[in-house]
């Protein structure tokens, strides 16, 4: 059971870990306007299954956690950014919980892949992200372009794991050093994972116990890889 939230502020004790429970909950939890940026990869709503039959809790059923867009909204900081991948095929229900929150889109990136993921009426070749804006938030120093090279993390911690490369210059265009960076679908953890080496701090949430744990271990190998870098 979480802190309440006057407590976790005082201790920071949501701050550089990974959380295990539903964010609908556990975002109810951290105060209000405490998170610089956020970077997240929510189930697609597509029923996903790999080869070896690994599944995503939430992918296939109802659209209902996508509520957690509206407080995810309430802990970001006034004018700052959210930047979250999502199923192109389910995107009225990812714009409907978007706009419901209040967010505005203000940009849109594309990861172009080398390879087929599949193919049916196309050769399905990337992933996609909205750039979503609370409030009017400043142009990064340095935009990003908006289509960038897709990287195939090989799904050994997660059976949609986005590679920590393809993270790491979306963290470094939106937000800066010490920033905190949340993903409240944070899966094997590779946004904390990039947060951390580019020297932010991070807060992930995530359902399943089993990613949490892998999470907590790619952490502890980023932060000895960040102290034999400095
Ligand atoms: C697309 S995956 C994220 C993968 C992650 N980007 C990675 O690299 O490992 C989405 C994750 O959200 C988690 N999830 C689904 N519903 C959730 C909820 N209500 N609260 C927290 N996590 C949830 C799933 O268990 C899954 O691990």
């Amino acid at each position: 059971m979480l802190k309440p939230f006057s407590q976790l502020e005082e201790k920071m004790e949501f701050l550089n870990r990974i959380i295990q429970g539903d964010c609908r909950q556990i975002l109810k939890a951290l105060p209000s306007q405490s998170v610089d940026f956020v970077l997240t990869d929510p189930p697609y709503l597509v029923n996903y299954r790999d080869r070896s039959g690994r599944t995503v809790k939430n992918d296939g059923g109802s659209a209902d956690f996508l509520s957690a867009f509206s407080d995810l909204y309430r802990v970001m900081k006034p004018n700052s950014f959210c930047v979250s991948f999502y199923g192109w095929n389910r995107v009225d229900e990812f714009f409907s919980a978007w706009r419901t929150a209040g967010f505005r889109p203000v940009a849109h990136i594309v990861w172009q892949k080398d390879y087929t993921s599949s193919a049916r009426f196309v050769q399905y070749r990337h992933e996609q992200a909205y750039v979503l804006a609370k409030g009017n938030p400043g142009r990064p120093a340095r935009p990003l372009a908006d289509v960038q090279a897709w990287e195939y993390s090989g799904n050994r911690s997660h059976p949609t794991e986005k590679a920590v490369t393809i993270l790491k210059p979306v963290i470094q265009a939106f937000s800066k050093p010490g920033a905190v960076v949340l993903d409240p679908f944070s899966g094997s953890g590779s946004t904390a994972v990039a947060a951390a080496l580019c020297g932010r701090r991070y807060v992930g949430i995530e359902l399943e116990g089993r990613y949490c744990q892998l999470a907590r271990k790619r952490l502890a190998g980023a932060a000895s890889y960040t102290r034999k870098a400095a």
